[in-house]
């Protein structure tokens, strides 16, 4: 039941941090395919799961807001792998920006990287999925999208509140075709990307959280599982909330 065996899996983002954590916990799962598509350090990181698992891992330079780069990639994945039956659209970007020093350009980059990468890699795979009649697609959204954006980029909460009405559209849309499509919100994790935002930060959001502590990679990467896997077969258009209970205060 909780294999992945002949399951081919496409990782945006998959190169470090929540989205490595989750091309491991597949790859413990017999996975028999991952895509790594990553900005950067994507064949590393596939080079590492192939040589540590049963699975075949290729990485693929992409970057998600380029539409011609995720067609690409997604060609490639297909022509390799004949199918694809798991999306993680995981790939963000936090820059520490404050209102005073947005501009249209940052503002853009933002959502282009966060919800209109999504929204192209969603895009390039439904036409497979809808042929298998089967797929699951899990996009990483944030606290962010239910607070407003903490320290990262004014857009960025927004860029995740835009996944998550993605998401609901989506699930409602091909709930008859065999495509469950489902978010994470995750708070605050200890990843490269968490880290940037300093010690001071992080003390901050620790303090105020009721678990007084970050979450793992790993606790974000089984929440995926769980959607992608068979022990979630009823579950479409939902939000999981994997944040020690920091919306509670
Ligand atoms: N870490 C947290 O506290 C936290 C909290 C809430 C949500 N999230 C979300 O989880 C996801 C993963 O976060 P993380 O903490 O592992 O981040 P991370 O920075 O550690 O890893 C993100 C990965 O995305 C890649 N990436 C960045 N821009 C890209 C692009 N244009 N195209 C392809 N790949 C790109 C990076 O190279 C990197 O490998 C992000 O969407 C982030 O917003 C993280």
């Amino acid at each position: 039941m909780d294999k992945l065996t002949d399951q081919v899996a496409i990782i945006t983002g998959g190169a470090v941090g929540i989205g490595f954590a989750v091309a491991e916990v597949l790859a413990e799962a017999d996975i028999a395919g991952i895509v790594i598509a990553d900005i950067e350090n994507a064949a590393a990181a596939a080079a590492d799961i192939s040589k540590r698992f049963a699975t075949d891992a290729v990485g693929i330079t992409t970057d998600v807001a380029d539409s011609a780069q995720v067609e690409a990639m997604v060609g490639e994945a297909i022509g390799k792998f004949k199918r694809v039956d798991i999306l993680v659209n995981n790939a963000g970007i936090a820059p520490s920006v404050s209102w005073d020093e947005v501009t249209e350009a940052n503002w853009r980059h933002v959502l282009d990287v966060n919800l209109n990468g999504a929204f192209l890699c969603t895009l390039a795979v439904l036409p497979t999925m809808s042929r298998q009649k089967s797929g699951r697609i899990v996009s990483i959204s944030s606290v962010g999208a239910f607070l407003g954006s903490v320290c990262a980029h004014p857009a960025y909460g927004v860029s995740k509140a835009g996944l998550i009405a993605m998401t609901k559209s989506l699930a409602k849309a091909y709930a008859t075709d065999g495509i469950l499509v489902n978010a994470i919100a995750p708070g605050s994790i200890d990843t490269p990307l968490s880290r940037t935002f300093g010690e001071a930060q992080l003390q901050e959001f620790i303090e105020a959280s009721p678990m007084k502590r970050q979450g793992t990679a790993r606790e974000l990467a089984d929440a995926v599982f769980y959607l992608v896997s068979n022990r979630s077969t009823y579950v479409t258009g939902a939000t999981l909330h994997i944040n020690g209970g920091s919306l509670l205060v």
